[in-house]
């Protein structure tokens, strides 16, 4: 595979210092990073480090002579495969919303003819002010990639999205835009192609009435990472979702749904299918009854509810597991824990009949992040995985599929 090579701004924020760590670990994957340091990024990091880390000259000012002889901004713009900002300041989305070209980063991204990732990180209040969400919107219309930020305790001491997102999750948003997200994970041949595979993930949301639901925080990052490692591995993949934030990853068939009835029977609908792979944090229970009309607490108005009157949802892992007809031939449940991993694991598979379980450790930071932690139970051992990226999970989580249905292959040619 030739070199991969990424020109990455650096604009003015107090997470600059972490464009070095991405420059290593981008630097780790086999891609090379070209550097423009905007004058505010140079107040947070220097020249020297940006250079030293990334083993190249950094390039700082537009009007440069010297720079200018040796590569003008037209052919910096064009020297890499991808144009990353990182961090994205809500000063460069906008100048780059609107099509400034005063300094040499706006004027690159004015003059790139690559793909553009932006990866913002600021305050949270800058980041829900509604020119930044104008931007946004325009920038990502004009066709750039631009990531959510995570959400969290913030520099400034405020709490909210706008915090950069992990180093290994922008990587690996910079490998899916540099493959094109096709071989996101480096499989050779095509390891489940012909195969048909189905897959949940994100929350559900249940209404209680038109403005308002119970759900919960899943980010559905691992499920769409598994569902784009499969069409990576060749499969046809189908992705019941709960809304999420997240984009389909390139080449799997999205089916968008709120409530856990709506993703079991998009489900249902889906099979005949030769693996299923239950991500989705499904609520267990839903209102019993969604209000047509919005609830009121006030004007004497009786719709208002003292408490809430739940049914259980139904359990979609179980109702696949159990089918007579069409069950998936391989069903692999998940299951979140905080203690006794295995042992819980290992009577949930019983319990709702699937083949494997993939158990997340969850007592740590799992949930929302870009790392996971989890043990592969099948009924005859347990795999102990480290923690890693989410990414890497699907992987592996992929190979061990493509391994089952080669096996049973292998089973079958034996028994002729
Ligand atoms: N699941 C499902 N439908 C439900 C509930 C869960 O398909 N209504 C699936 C999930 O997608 C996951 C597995 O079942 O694959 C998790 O089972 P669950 O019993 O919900 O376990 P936990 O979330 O781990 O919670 P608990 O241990 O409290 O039961």
């Amino acid at each position: 595979m030739t070199e991969k090579r990424v020109l990455l701004i650096i604009a003015g924020g107090i997470a600059a210092y972490k464009s070095l760590e991405l420059i290593r670990e981008l630097g780790r994957n086999g891609i090379k990073s070209r550097c423009i340091l905007t004058k505010g990024g140079a107040e947070f990091v220097t020249p020297l480090s940006v250079s030293a880390l990334s083993g190249e000259k950094v390039y700082t000012e537009l009007f440069d002579l010297d720079d200018e002889s040796e590569m003008g901004h037209i052919q910096l713009s064009r020297s890499a495969d991808l144009v990353v900002v990182c961090p994205a300041t809500a000063d460069l989305m906008a100048k780059a919303a609107h099509g400034h070209a005063n300094d040499l980063a706006s004027t690159a991204l004015l003059a790139t003819d690559k793909p553009v990732l932006m990866v913002p990180a600021m305050n949270v209040r800058m980041w829900e002010y509604a020119a930044t969400r104008r931007n946004v919107e325009t920038l990502r219309s004009d066709g750039v990639t631009v990531m959510e930020p995570d959400e969290g305790a913030m520099a400034c001491g405020e709490f909210g999205p706008g915090r950069l997102p992990d180093v290994h999750a922008i990587t690996a948003q910079i490998e899916a835009m540099l493959h094109d997200g096709m071989d996101l994970p480096s499989f050779g041949p095509k390891p489940l192609a012909g195969r048909h595979a189905l897959i949940t993930a994100g929350p559900t949301r249940e209404p209680l009435d038109p403005v308002r639901f119970l759900s919960n925080h899943s980010s559905g990052r691992q499920g769409y990472a598994i569902a784009g490692a499969l069409a990576a591995a060749g499969a046809r993949v189908t992705l019941v979702s709960g809304p999420v934030s997240l984009e389909a990853p390139r080449g799997v068939d999205l089916v968008p749904v709120e409530t856990a009835r709506e993703m079991l029977a998009a489900c249902e609908k889906a099979l005949p299918a030769d693996v299923f792979i239950s991500v989705a944090a499904v609520a267990d229970w839903r209102p019993s009854r969604a209000a047509a009309k919005k609830l009121k607490l006030k004007e004497g108005d009786k719709t208002a509810p003292q408490s809430l009157d739940l049914s259980e949802n139904p359990d979609i892992l179980a109702t696949l597991s159990r089918k007579k007809k069409k069950r998936p031939t391989l069903v692999i449940g998940f299951a979140a824990e905080t203690h006794d991993v295995e042992e819980l694991a290992r009577a949930k598979l019983k319990r709702k009949r699937c083949d494997w379980i993939v158990a997340n450790d969850v007592s740590g930071d799992v949930m929302g992040g870009a790392d996971n932690q989890v043990s592969l139970v099948t009924p005859t051992g347990v795999d102990h995985w480290d923690r890693m990226d989410k990414t890497e999970v699907a992987r592996r989580l992929v190979l061990r599929i493509a391994e089952a249905f080669e096996g049973e292959l292998a089973g079958k040619v034996a028994a002729e």
